[in-house]
């Protein structure tokens, strides 16, 4: 199955049978509102509802955070599931029966290369793992896990791994599979050698894991993605990591969810730490509800991946600067995507792997209890970096605390934050509000998501008035077109997505705004979307006049633009004293005046 694709007609199909409208409405309490339906974003958390669907056109978009899109893309968001799954779901329930063809040429390839990238991966694991737990030569990894407290369970389950100080020794081993090379390198796995001592030799490689623990990285398939290695003994670089490919992305995977994911569900609750050690040690604690990131900082993805099985988020970090600062950095991201974590700070100069080995995982287990919000921990830290007795002080506490206050989504625990800084600055809540007010006036949108809409640049009016004629009535389209006005539009968004419109309507004579969506670039389309969901309120009558208003408009704009770029040029040769071809340029801006008052008749 994974070798087929779907027929385009089959999409179109389903995508005709669907309805947008019931299908969102299983997961949003939809109101009528005019010609669509609102709801509060499933995406996003907003308490006014800015998620919108039309029926009609079979679209959904959302005025907060800028999702959007038709049926599938809906389900797939919401389900995460890829586009087939979400094809075979709406097909199966709209009764369409799907018949597939072959993959064409290049996907086959594409597959087969990925295919070959886990394949290499999966018998470096294994080379690695027998090393340590059947070869004489994995004595030095044997003890050195043993001297670290691994158990021979995790070095099983996780799969484990050693690499020796040999240069090739991976090299031989997938040579001797009949493994290509290039594809090994492609994974960080091996690098070719510099010097080749002669031209005819073949190319040389080495082994990039030498003399270091291994730690294979799964998806949540149970695919090996990728490798960390821990240097035996001291050195630097103390780990290596085998770096992002095709199949591996660091800010999408973290270390240990595969077996995690089950115990994240069951306790409700999610303990992210920083090391792989780390990580082992928790799991062999029977800590198992926690997993580590790949020695990068967390990222919305990874948030993403964590909210399939629960809210609640423990960080664990190093209290020194560094940790602290990474701990704080995350925190806009949690609060963007309606998550409050909560944090762990443990004592100077222990990570989880050493506190715990230390006998204390009774007193880790009370730590993560009480653990507080990382809100509360960042608020206190500012009451220590500026001086709360002094105004500036106060000023800046107020303005950094609020611009994190206001992210919190739930409004009791806002106005809890909201209360608490107030009293510890000894400023009225009142004070506190207008700050916000101020604060929010000086942003774009009314709640900032992750994916934020690029700030409103100043659009021209007839511009965009144009363009929404032209979304609502495509008809108008070819008779814009003579006109070839959209190539004098200033703004150039506006420009392309006039031009794409003209486009597709001149391909298919027709507008199936699902299609016409999928097929543009996400700016494009997300613009898109927003002035559908806007009527134009305009009467039928009145359409070809509106239209020819913003024709002048736009040509008078235009006009406006080249006589001021004119004049510039005149006065730049006036200063200099150029007179050669000066008077060309005030013989056409004489024209040019002549047009624009002829214009205005
Ligand atoms: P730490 O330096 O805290 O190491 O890095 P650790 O995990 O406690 O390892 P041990 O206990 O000293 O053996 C935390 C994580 O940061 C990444 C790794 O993922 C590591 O587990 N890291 C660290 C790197 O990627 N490269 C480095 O050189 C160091
Ligand atoms: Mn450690």
């Amino acid at each position: 199955m994974a070798n087929r694709v779907f027929q385009e007609d089959i999409v179109s199909e389903v995508r005709h049978r669907a309805s947008i409208l019931e299908v969102v409405s299983e997961y949003v309490n939809l109101k009528k509102a005019g010609k669509n339906y609102k709801g509060l974003c499933p995406f996003h958390s907003e308490k006014t509802p800015s998620f919108m669907v039309n029926e009609e056109k079979q679209i959904f978009h959302c005025f907060g955070c800028g999702e959007g899109g038709d049926v599938f893309t809906f389900l797939m968001k919401i389900g995460q599931l890829t586009f087939p799954q979400a094809l075979e779901a709406l097909a199966r329930r709209y009764g369409v029966k799907l018949t597939r063809r072959e993959a064409s040429k290049t996907q086959k390839e594409e597959m087969a290369r990925r295919e070959l990238l886990f394949q290499i991966n999966q018998m470096a694991s294994e080379y690695y793992h027998r090393l340590l737990t059947q070869k004489k030569e994995g004595e030095k990894g044997r003890k050195y896990l043993a001297q670290r407290g691994i158990s021979e369970e995790i070095i099983q389950h996780y799969r484990l791994g050693y690499a020796s100080e040999r240069w090739e020794g991976l090299v031989e081993y997938l040579l001797e599979k009949k493994m290509p090379l290039e594809r090994a390198w492609q994974l960080g796995l091996i690098f070719p050698k510099k010097k080749q001592e002669n031209a005819n030799q073949k190319k040389g490689w080495y082994d990039a894991f030498r003399n270091r623990i291994i730690f294979p990285i799964f998806d949540l398939h149970e695919r090996v993605v990728g490798f960390g290695g821990r240097l035996i003994g001291e050195g630097l670089p103390k780990y290596i990591n085998s770096s992002e490919s095709e199949i591996y992305h660091k800010g999408e995977i973290l270390y240990g969810l595969p077996e995690a994911k089950r115990y994240i569900s069951e306790k409700d609750c999610v303990i992210i730490v920083e090391g792989y050690f780390d990580l082992l040690t928790l799991h062999q604690f029977g800590l198992k509800n926690s997993v580590a990131t790949l020695g990068t900082a967390l990222t919305p993805n990874h948030l993403y991946l964590l909210k399939r099985y629960t809210k609640n988020i423990i960080l664990l970090f190093d209290p020194d600067q560094a940790g602290t600062q990474a701990a704080l950095r995350t925190l806009p991201l949690f609060l963007e995507e309606g998550l409050v974590p909560k944090v762990v700070g443990l004592p100077h100069g222990e990570d989880p792997d050493t506190f715990i080995r230390k006998g204390k995982v009774s007193t880790f287990e009370k730590m993560l209890v009480e653990a507080p919000p990382l809100i509360e921990f960042f608020l206190h830290r500012l009451f220590k970096v500026y001086d709360p007795t002094s105004i500036d002080g106060k000023v800046k506490i107020a303005e950094e605390g609020l611009k994190l206050i206001q992210k919190i989504p739930e409004k009791i625990r806002r106005d809890f934050y909201l209360k608490l800084l107030a009293e510890r600055l000894e400023v009225s809540e009142s004070t506190l509000h207008e700050i916000i007010s101020s604060l929010s006036k000086n942003r774009t949108g009314t709640s900032t998501p992750i994916s934020q809409l690029p700030p409103m640049e100043q659009v021209p009016r007839a511009e965009e008035m144009l363009i929404r004629l032209l979304i609502h009535h495509p008809e108008l389209i070819p008779m814009v077109s003579k006109e070839g006005i959209l190539h004098e539009f200033e703004n150039p968004l506006l420009k392309r997505l006039g031009l794409a419109l003209e486009d597709i309507y001149r391909e298919n004579e027709r507008m199936d705004l699902p299609e016409v969506l999928g097929r543009m670039e996400k700016d494009l389309s997300e613009r898109l979307r927003k002035y559908v969901f806007e009527e134009v309120g305009i009467e039928r009558n009145q359409l070809e006049k509106v239209l020819k208003d913003c024709v002048q408009k736009i040509h008078q704009r235009k006009l406006k633009r080249e006589g001021k770029a004119l004049l510039k040029r005149i006065q730049e040769m006036e200063k200099k004293q150029e007179a050669e071809g000066l008077e060309a340029l005030l013989f056409r801006r004489q024209e040019m005046a002549k047009r624009e008052r002829s214009l205005q008749k």
